[in-house]
């Protein structure tokens, strides 16, 4: 089984694209409830928590962990590959949701870090939404730009919310909340318009149509889930030391720190199709 980490219900998203590019994998879905959100932690508590929960994953014998989360792949990641996992746990991998969403900004491949000076090098002006500890982090910001120096990259900060989706609140309340952001990133950019927005926090995917409804029409939203399941494709093919195993395939299972009755009910809403939490055992 593959292990799927998020904060909370954000995750989800990227799990849908997992699932259907890769229906002969299993997947664990662990979502902390019990702590979302991760956002306006500070750092060394998103290190913690994170690697917490990436071990109760491994101790369930998942020996591939994907961080479906921005912030704890911005602020965690790097650490725990350098600093933790070849010596705790030899031979499983971490992989985050960033890489693939640089790679498809930057258009060339992660391992290569010189600036793009081909004649696909891209010019053009990137918005990303993200958490409060994502923005701060500046990951996407210095990523992108050591490899495509002539981006415009402005960063939006969205407090509140991934409160507000983990708490189900109604569609209005969400989407005043989102134009609200929207609007602000907007006056920082002083009239120029965003070619390309990320949603750099894998709960405002549940939420894309208020984004694609308060941004201009001409600015084009990446889809993260999907870019990170191309990648995961592509990364198992070369990786054959995790094959897929005929009785996993197809399986989902979802496993919360938090309420599993409350924290179904709110994902099966997002997710649009029913998802029976369990807690953690
Ligand atoms: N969904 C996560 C992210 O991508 C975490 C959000 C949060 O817990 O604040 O950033």
């Amino acid at each position: 089984m593959i292990g799927v980490f998020d904060s909370g219900h954000g995750g989800l998203t990227v799990l849908r694209a997992l699932n259907e590019r890769l229906p002969e994998r299993g997947f664990v879905y662990l979502g902390d409830h019990a702590h979302a959100p991760y956002g306006d932690r500070d750092a060394e508590e998103v290190y913690n928590l994170t690697l917490e929960n990436i071990e109760r994953l491994f101790r369930m014998d998942c020996r591939l962990a994907i961080l479906a989360c921005n912030t704890a792949a911005a602020v965690a990641l790097r650490r725990l590959q350098r600093t933790w996992l070849a010596d705790a746990w030899p031979g499983r991998r971490v992989l985050g949701v960033l890489v693939p969403v640089v790679e498809a900004i930057v258009c060339q491949p992660w391992h290569v870090e010189e600036p793009n000076t081909g004649p696909d090098a891209p010019q053009e002006t990137v918005a990303i939404f993200a958490t409060r500890r994502t923005v701060e982090s500046r990951a996407y910001v210095g990523e992108i730009l050591k490899r495509a120096p002539d981006v415009l990259i402005v960063q939006q900060a969205c407090p509140g919310l991934v409160d507000a989706i983990e708490a189900g609140a109604p569609q209005d309340e969400i989407h005043g909340l989102v134009e609200g952001f929207a609007a602000e990133l907007l006056e920082l950019m002083q009239g120029v318009l965003p070619d390309v927005a990320v949603l750099g926090c894998t709960h405002y995917g549940l939420v894309a149509k208020a984004f694609r409804d308060a941004l201009p029409p001409g600015t084009a939203l990446l889809h993260q889930p999907d870019l990170v399941a191309e990648s995961l494709v592509d990364y198992l093919a070369r990786h054959t030391e995790f094959p897929a195993s005929r009785q996993d395939a197809g399986r989902l299972d979802f496993l919360t720190t938090g309420d599993p009755a409350h924290v179904s009910r709110v994902a099966s809403r997002f997710y649009g199709a029913a998802t029976a939490f369990k807690a953690l055992s």
